[in-house]
């Protein structure tokens, strides 16, 4: 078992990657029994051993982002509170990223917080989502407006989970992965290089490798700046203020996240070149990995060409912005992110045009 350390002043917490059933057993040590959380696909696929070892029976939510809503996170606290469960009680959240993040927010706020325990099942939520705390719903037609800082209590991260998931979904999650090697990690960007089809493959110690890294660097990260106020988590969103427009604009669900991220990435790593930021040839080895592994790398490829001024539109409402402003992610150079506020809306425009 590897352990992971995330440094959240007041509380840190591990992160431990391996089997695991070996990893529940520092549930119990965590305060009363267990209540699991999950949904009806991972439970059938993975749940009942774990909730049998936990010794409880599971709260089931609806797959995926319609789980994320006020009626589910409603109903999930109506069933926390049937059960009496109490303030040092763990909740387990096993599922991808959409569990993750309802079960979190309903442990923020039940009895103003109980311990969240994450089983992430997907690539995505075991290399992302699982760590740094940030939970939430999508509400008023928004995605994670509503939401909570907490702190996961323990992360049990076992790959051999990632076994029954799709490959949509793992080159979707993937994209979140070699996102690190092009924040600041160049070394790891050209292992993505190499490796990255063997990890994709399910090739064991490559994707324990790809994910143990991608871990190490969101705890480094998040424990730089815990509530994403300082700047260094913002740099967590390359790809992402272009992303979450693109998903937006496509129509939610229409794009997986990753999928939208990998082609946010490929633009701002296109824009930073037609900026003089980035070598030209920095901006193409990124779109023609990305590309390698499945994952798109333009706009018309996603039905999205001649979109620019929806797009902006939708950049314009990112929680990041600050003073009317938009933030984005930019690079010097694969492995050499930086926040950059200075971009003109109708330049971005015509770039996106283009
Ligand atoms: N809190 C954060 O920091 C953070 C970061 C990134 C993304 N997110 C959120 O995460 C969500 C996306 O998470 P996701 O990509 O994990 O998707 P998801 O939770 O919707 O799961 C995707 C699909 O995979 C299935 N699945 C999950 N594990 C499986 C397994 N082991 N085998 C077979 N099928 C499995 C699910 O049933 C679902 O159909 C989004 O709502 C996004 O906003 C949160
Ligand atoms: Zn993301």
């Amino acid at each position: 078992m590897t352990v992971v350390r995330v440094e959240t002043p007041p509380r840190g917490y591990d992160v431990l990657i391996g089997p695991v059933e070996a990893g529940i057993e520092r549930v119990a040590g965590l305060g009363g029994r267990a209540v699991m959380v999950s949904e009806p696909r991972v439970f059938a696929l993975h749940g009942d051993r774990l909730a049998t070892a936990l010794g409880t029976a599971p709260i089931l939510l609806p797959e995926g982002e319609a789980a994320k809503d006020w009626a589910t996170l409603h109903r999930l606290m109506e069933q926390l509170a049937e059960r009496n469960v109490g303030r040092d009680t763990p909740i387990v959240a096993l599922g991808g990223g959409a569990v993750g993040d309802v079960a979190g927010l309903a442990a923020a706020l039940f009895k103003r917080g109980c311990p969240i325990v994450h089983i992430p099942t997907t690539l995505l939520s075991q290399a992302d989502s699982a760590i740094g705390g940030k939970t939430a719903i999508d509400a008023f037609g928004e995605k994670n407006l509503i939401g909570a800082f907490h702190q996961p209590a323990l992360v049990i991260v076992d790959p051999a989970l990632l076994d029954t998931l799709d490959p949509r979904q793992l080159r979707s999650g993937y994209a979140e992965v070699v996102k690190y090697g092009l924040i600041d990690d160049p070394a790891f960007f050209a292992w993505c290089e190499a490796e990255g089809r063997g990890v994709l493959a399910g090739h064991c110690d490559l994707r324990n490798h790809a994910i143990e890294t991608a871990i190490r660097a969101k705890a480094r990260i998040v424990a730089a700046d815990v509530e994403d106020r300082n700047g260094q988590r913002a740099l967590l969103n390359l790809g992402h203020s272009f992303g979450h427009a693109i998903e937006s604009e496509a129509g939610i669900g229409a794009l997986l996240h990753g999928e939208a991220v990998a082609l946010g990435m490929a633009l701002a790593f296109r824009l930073s070149a037609e900026l003089g930021h980035c070598p030209a040839t920095d901006a193409a080895r990124v779109v023609s990995h990305l590309g390698t592994m499945g994952l798109p790398t333009q706009l018309g490829e996603v039905g999205l060409s001649g979109r620019g001024g929806r797009l902006i539109e939708w950049m314009a409402r990112d929680k990041k912005n600050a003073s009317g402003q938009l933030v984005l992610v930019l690079a010097h150079g694969v492995g050499r992110a930086f926040v950059d506020r200075s971009v003109d809306r109708a330049r971005l425009a015509a770039y996106l045009d283009r």
